[in-house]
């Protein structure tokens, strides 16, 4: 008796944890294809490619967009895996693209723009000259840093509020620890660690949920808590959360400071824990839209969050199984028809279903580039830790 519930119990610990792996050659094989049709269908890199327009055309950008980067760096994915000469040389072309962004300091963006294409093409090919166009980008960036406020501007007004600051600036505190290194300047290391704090301790809600926009005071005080692109100032907007929680996750990975984890691990805790995600862990744009279930899912959202949680797995604790099984959960739901396109259909991005800007009414249950990028880079993550002895299950 004792040995049938033993079994019993075996077998349904086992469905539940048991995974099917994720055919990572087969993803590849199919992303590469897409993308080589994609790179057909844009000869001219002053347009790159950002999500679908409402008549169904492609969405092309310039290169002064937060998303110019994204192209380059999926490229990039794409060369790790599949060592194409070919690709390579289309990463390089499409990150040259991008070097001009350099010199600007109107944005906080210069993260996703410099360091997806650059840092990754950097990291596999150790090509020298990629190094001095982030090092001066790193400059741009650090210009929007006030040491009175104590955080780097991301808008330059949003409303009437002079200093607005949005989780999603998170992101671009990996290429300051990057310029630390290679510089040996320590301020812009200061400049992550700084702004990281005082992100901490106010752009979170009590349930470790985060506000989208916080406006400053010149002295750092705060104006007030609001959102652009969520549902409302007290929502939570779903790649918020995943900004903040790769966000917090590299600031581990840079600083080993034990707040940073704790942080990482309570914004999952949150995510993966929330009544409103669905079963296959793809959110609706907002955890708090109106009318769930009704509402758009957010591929882009789940690619980033898989991605994270891949890494924060890494990291131990009791929920580190947690966080690998639900990543490969939302890898597998992408990867599956609901999500993932067919070849030389959905503008030839890889991945369906993404929300940009729903207040705006802008790129709304769309294909967005940077939700293939995450999806690559989490694809990439995965097929490295499936082969642990810990996520062999
Ligand atoms: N950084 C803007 C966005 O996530 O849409």
């Amino acid at each position: 008796m004792k040995h049938y519930f033993s079994i019993l119990f075996a077998s349904l610990t086992f469905s539940a944890f048991a995974q099917t792996p994720i055919d990572v050659d087969k993803e590849f094989a199919f992303a590469t294809k897409q993308y080589e049709l994609m790179l057909k269908a844009h000869p001219d890199t002053t347009k790159f490619p950002q999500s679908t327009n409402p008549d169904g055309t492609i969405r092309d950008m310039k290169s002064d967009w937060w998303c110019s980067g994204f192209f380059g760096g999926s490229l990039w994915y794409l060369y790790e895996r599949t060592k194409a000469p070919a690709m390579k040389d289309a990463a390089h072309k499409w990150s040259m693209a991008v070097a001009k962004e350099q010199y600007n300091t109107g944005t906080h963006d210069l993260g996703f723009m410099l360091y997806c294409p650059f840092g990754n093409g950097y990291r596999l090919t150790k090509n020298e000259s990629y190094k001095p166009i982030m090092l001066t980008g790193a400059k741009s960036l650090s210009t929007r840093f006030d040491p009175k406020v104590g955080v780097i501007k991301s808008w330059n007004k949003f409303q009437n509020y002079m200093y607005p600051v949005i989780i999603d600036n998170m992101m671009n505190l990996e290429f300051l620890f990057w310029a630390a290194r290679e510089s040996g300047n320590k301020q812009f290391r200061d400049i992550a660690i700084t702004h990281a704090d005082n992100t901490l301790k106010n752009h979170f809600r009590p349930d470790y949920s985060s506000y989208h926009v916080i406006c400053y005071n010149p002295d750092g005080t705060v104006a007030a808590k609001k959102t652009a692109q969520g549902a409302a100032d007290g929502s939570a907007w779903a790649r918020g959360q995943a900004w903040g929680l790769y966000g917090y996750t590299v600031m581990y990975r840079e600083t080993k400071d034990k707040k940073y984890l704790d942080q990482a691990r309570h914004i999952a805790d949150f995510y993966l824990n929330h009544p409103n995600l669905p079963a296959d862990k793809i959110p609706f744009w907002d955890f708090n839209a109106p009318n769930i279930p009704n509402e758009e899912r957010d591929a882009s959202a789940g690619a980033i969050t898989a991605s994270a949680l891949l890494e924060l797995s890494t990291y131990g604790g009791p929920s580190a199984k947690t966080y690998y099984q639900s990543a490969v959960k939302m890898l597998q739901s992408l990867a599956s028809p609901a999500y993932k396109a067919n070849l030389g259909e959905n503008n030839n991005f890889i991945l369906k279903h993404s929300v940009g800007h729903k207040p705006g009414k802008s790129e709304v249950d769309t294909p967005i580039i940077y939700a293939d990028y995450y999806f690559l880079e989490g694809l990439l993550r995965y097929d490295t830790l499936r082969k642990k002895p810990e996520n062999k299950s």
